[in-house]
């Protein structure tokens, strides 16, 4: 199992979106992580389609969809059709989980859940064997720069679990918060993928930070561990 980092634009200059990116993508980030807001379910406003149809024309790598909206359902082709590889939904704002995911699926694209950080990981009970990977919300959406919440970490294990009871070997995607020093706790946990803005992005040296935390979070990686899916 490797960690995988995911370089979230929310924290990158929106007027110059394209360079940004391409210093993610230099600088050895795995993921392009696009956070999409509508101001309805979070509290603040970013994104759409054709901003996630741009960005896929200027990079190789794999777009990472965290979609923060009311009512996601109606947009999965969307999202889809602009370039996600990646399509994440929350499970507070989807009420037919089921049926959502197996329509990301149908897609051809990978399906996520993302947790808000007051829903405990039991909500995950009933779908686990359905999911591609799990969002875990570490701090409350919506904006970038915020502090991780501590107790983010018995969570991730929690989830750990319950996949491991489903068989799945979904991945455990953490958002929010994220830099050097805590990386390898949420990795030690069962995370494999880390979402970061600020730790990236609010560097004067991204390549490095993105460095950093893929060492840092490695060295919280089991010696022996899950498969990534
Ligand atoms: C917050 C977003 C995050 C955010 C993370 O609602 O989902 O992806 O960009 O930013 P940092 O790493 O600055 O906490
Ligand atoms: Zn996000």
């Amino acid at each position: 199992m490797t960690v995988r980092i995911a370089a979230s634009i929310l924290a990158a200059d929106f007027s110059a979106l394209g360079e940004a990116v391409a210093t993610a993508e230099q600088g050895g980030a795995d993921l392009i992580h696009v956070d999409v807001m509508d101001g309805h379910f979070v509290p603040n406003i970013t994104i759409g389609p054709p901003v996630v149809r741009a960005i896929k024309r200027v990079t190789s790598l794999p777009l990472d969809v965290h979609l923060m909206i009311a009512d996601p359902a109606r947009y999965l082709t969307a999202f889809a059709e602009a370039g996600a590889d990646f399509l994440s939904v929350h499970v507070e704002a989807t009420p037919h989980l089921h049926g959502t995911l197996t329509e990301i699926k149908k897609l051809g694209i990978r399906a996520g859940v993302a947790l808000n950080p007051s829903t405990p990981a039991s909500v995950l009970n009933e779908i686990a064997t359905e999911v591609d990977f799990i969002l875990v919300m570490s701090v409350n959406p919506g904006f970038g720069g915020q502090k991780f919440i501590p107790r983010t970490l018995t969570k991730i294990a929690a989830i750990q679990d319950i996949l491991e009871n489903a068989k799945n070997e979904a991945s455990i995607e953490v958002d929010g918060g994220i830099n050097h020093s805590n990386a390898g706790d949420v990795v030690g946990a069962g995370a494999n993928m880390l979402v970061a803005g600020s730790a990236i992005f609010g560097s004067p040296d991204p390549s490095q930070a993105i460095e950093m935390l893929r060492l840092a979070g490695s060295s919280g990686l089991p010696p022996t561990g899950r498969k990534q899916a």
